[in-house]
């Protein structure tokens, strides 16, 4: 239950086991097609262009910013947590020019404060966390975001680790530019691929220009498959097979279905915290639908908590990340997140709460969270 890698679907582990077929044949061939049409399917476009590379999540956010900026372009990336930091020290590696926005803690950046900025600055990009891992906010209105940046004729670049397949985000219907995603969080997969979707206004600007990754060389990966089905380098292939059989299973439950059910575990984790008496680190509006972000009661150390929910009730849950550490617990609700496990965790952290003294009704989580089920019957929850 930490913020991925998460639980991994039992048939795509099992596909690791294949026996090895090599990356210049023809079983590779039909694999790598099939796995770009899934990966179609899980960023939800029908034209658009989804590669994808052996590398975890930051592989697919360095990706973009080497292959759509230059030297001293201007890149638009407001600050609300560990990976929004991540994405400016990676434009400025590349010698982008940031241009941040300070968002106040506890939310994430919306379209009125982006909308702001761009009255007085030019950029070339604007590149957003969609959902900040570190803190448990989202950005609740992406689409506007888009919107503004197309009409400031700046590209929108979105880093949806943690929330493709969590929350909404068609990136077509959205217009979003360039999203990176991986294999580790909502899909429920092993860690070890990272993907990148690309509109047909993106690759205007990647077309035009050299590219400055040799190994993240989007045009390279493009005409690698149109002419020979393949990737340049060697890919891993048994993590491809693994994402492939993840990409089916999601097919067969349907986005919709996977999207439902995130938020409904989310919204079961929010009521039982709310139930047992804790508190969440984002502001209501900005809540998370994939990291459930709870602050740490003065009284108690988040290494105890953590280390009991562990030893004694096998749930594994995540602490706070730089300045956070030690103040927030952060429980992932991701992938093959259900009623099941959700419960079950629940109940581990009031157990665990009440022997470190935290006065509470053992219970009472459990209760809300039922509740919170019990209204949406229709959902299917696995
Ligand atoms: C929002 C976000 N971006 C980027 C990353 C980095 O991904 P990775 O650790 O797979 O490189 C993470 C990882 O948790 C993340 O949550």
């Amino acid at each position: 239950m930490i913020p991925g890698p998460t639980n991994v679907h039992l048939k795509a582990l099992e596909a690791m086991q294949r026996p090895l077929t090599d990356h210049r044949g023809p079983k590779f061939e039909e694999l790598y097609a099939e796995l770009l049409e899934n990966l179609k399917y899980f960023f939800q476009t029908r034209k658009w262009d989804v590669i994808p590379f052996t590398a975890s999540g930051t592989g697919a956010v360095e990706c973009i910013i080497s292959n759509a900026i230059n030297p001293g372009d201007k890149v638009l990336v407001p600050l609300y947590g560990n990976f929004t930091n991540r994405i400016k020290e990676i434009v400025e590696i590349y010698y982008g020019k940031v241009v941040t926005i300070k968002i106040p803690e506890r939310e994430a950046v919306t379209a009125s404060q982006i909308e702001e900025v761009l009255k007085n600055e030019k950029v070339k990009m604007i590149f957003v966390v969609f959902n900040e891992t570190s803190t448990g906010v989202k950005v609740r209105d992406l689409r506007e975001i888009a919107k503004i940046a197309h009409d400031h004729g700046a590209l929108i670049a979105v880093d949806a680790v943690s929330g493709l397949g969590g929350d909404d985000l068609p990136v077509e219907d959205w217009d979003i530019d360039l999203c990176a995603s991986a294999s580790q969080k909502c899909l429920a997969a092993p860690p070890g691929i990272c993907m990148v979707s690309v509109s047909d206004r993106a690759w205007e600007v990647i077309n035009s220009m050299k590219a400055r990754s040799y190994y993240f060389d989007l045009k390279l990966y493009k005409r690698f498959f149109v002419e020979r089905r393949q990737t340049p380098f060697t890919p891993a292939i048994p993590i491809f097979y693994a994402v492939n059989e993840a990409l089916k299973v999601l097919r067969e439950e349907g986005i919709e279905n996977r999207i439902r059910r995130h938020k409904v575990c989310a919204e079961a984790f929010y009521a039982a915290m709310e139930a047992i008496g804790l508190s969440c680190y984002a502001k209501k509006e900005f809540r998370s639908n994939t990291t459930i972000a709870v602050e740490v009661p003065r009284s108690l150390k988040d290494s105890d908590i953590r280390r009991i929910m562990r030893e004694k009730y096998g749930v594994h849950i995540a602490g706070g990340m730089a300045d956070l550490r030690g103040k927030i617990i952060r429980i992932g609700s991701m992938g093959m997140v259900n009623r099941r496990i959700v419960m079950r965790t629940i109940n581990a952290l009031e157990c665990t709460l009440k022997e470190l003294g935290w006065n509470l009704r053992v219970g009472s989580g459990v209760e809300a969270a039922l509740e919170v089920f019990s209204k949406y019957s229709g959902v299917q929850l696995l």
